[in-house]
């Protein structure tokens, strides 16, 4: 109850962003930019029939790929509907486009109710937000068509160190979803291969308090499950030790961002 109640107001913190979005997610486009190469040179000699998205957001992904893959049939999804609308309209603008077959879906990734299976799931910045991050890309894969790829990102352990070791020095429990260590998550799995990579992106910020609205800007300032925000004087302190990490009068956020390629087809034994 307690985590639907929580992911309805996810969904509604990300809608009400959808407008702005994408006047401040330049790492979030340019990881899309990069996923979308990785999955187009994995695919290459095996175009998708089927292709289903989650957490399309305004849709940087979808339109990476949909001129590419333009004779899939996709269902695009996410939990906010707002953001869906935004995806749909932005797709509507691109001319080359019109031909695909796409169905939109509000659905919670976590909870996929869908038939059929698919040639490729793709995601861009979204699983952060899964409550059971493994437990949910072993349902997924279960979606997947033989020899099918499940690709995408999410944020791994190390992302905004220097905000979280300013919350730990001050004894503040650290808010927002929790940024799993994605290797040793899947460090031994044998259903299914797994291929991972780590790249890191750096966002400056002229304040603690521009961090801070830009994530608010984005949607993406949801607390953790059952977690209060910080208090405002705490907070006050909290902006000010992270501007003292930094001399040249900037601050800086670091994603750490994991690619990861999951496939249904298993590596060759030796
Ligand atoms: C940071 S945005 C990324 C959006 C887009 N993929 C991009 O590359 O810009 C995260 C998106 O994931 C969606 N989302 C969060 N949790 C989700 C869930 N459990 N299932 C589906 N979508 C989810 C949000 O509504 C939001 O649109």
């Amino acid at each position: 109850m307690i985590e639907k109640h929580w992911k309805e107001g996810l969904a509604r913190r990300f809608g009400v962003a959808a407008e702005r979005y994408e006047q401040n997610s330049e790492v979030q486009q340019n990881s899309a930019k990069i996923l979308a190469e990785l999955i187009k040179k994995h695919l290459s000699s095996h175009r998708p029939l089927r292709i289903l998205e989650i957490g399309c957001g305004t849709g940087y992904l979808t339109r990476r790929l949909l001129p590419f893959f333009s004779k899939s049939e996709w269902v695009v999804t996410d939990i906010s509907s707002d953001m869906i609308k935004i995806c749909q309209h932005n797709i509507s603008l691109e001319n080359n486009v019109k031909a695909t077959e796409i169905h939109f879906k509000v659905m919670d990734g976590e909870t996929p109710d869908l038939s059929g299976s698919f040639d490729l799931i793709c995601s861009n910045m979204a699983f952060q937000w899964f409550h059971d991050l493994k437990g949910s890309v072993e349902k997924l894969v279960t979606l997947l068509a033989p020899e099918g790829l499940l690709a995408f990102t999410t944020l791994d352990t190390g992302t905004f160190d220097c905000w979280n070791r300013c919350q730990q020095e001050m004894a503040i429990h650290r808010r927002g979803p929790h940024f799993v260590d994605v290797t040793t998550l899947w460090s031994n799995t044998d259903q299914y291969s797994v291929d991972i990579h780590r790249q890191t992106f750096l966002q400056l910020h002229n304040s603690a308090l521009d961090f801070l609205r830009s994530l608010k800007e984005i949607g993406a300032h949801s607390s953790g499950l059952g977690q209060t925000p910080i208090a405002p004087g705490q907070l006050r302190s909290l902006m000010k030790k992270y501007e003292s990490c930094f001399t040249d009068g900037t601050v800086e956020a670091n994603y750490e961002i994991a690619f990861v390629l999951c496939s249904n087809k298993l590596p060759q034994q030796v």
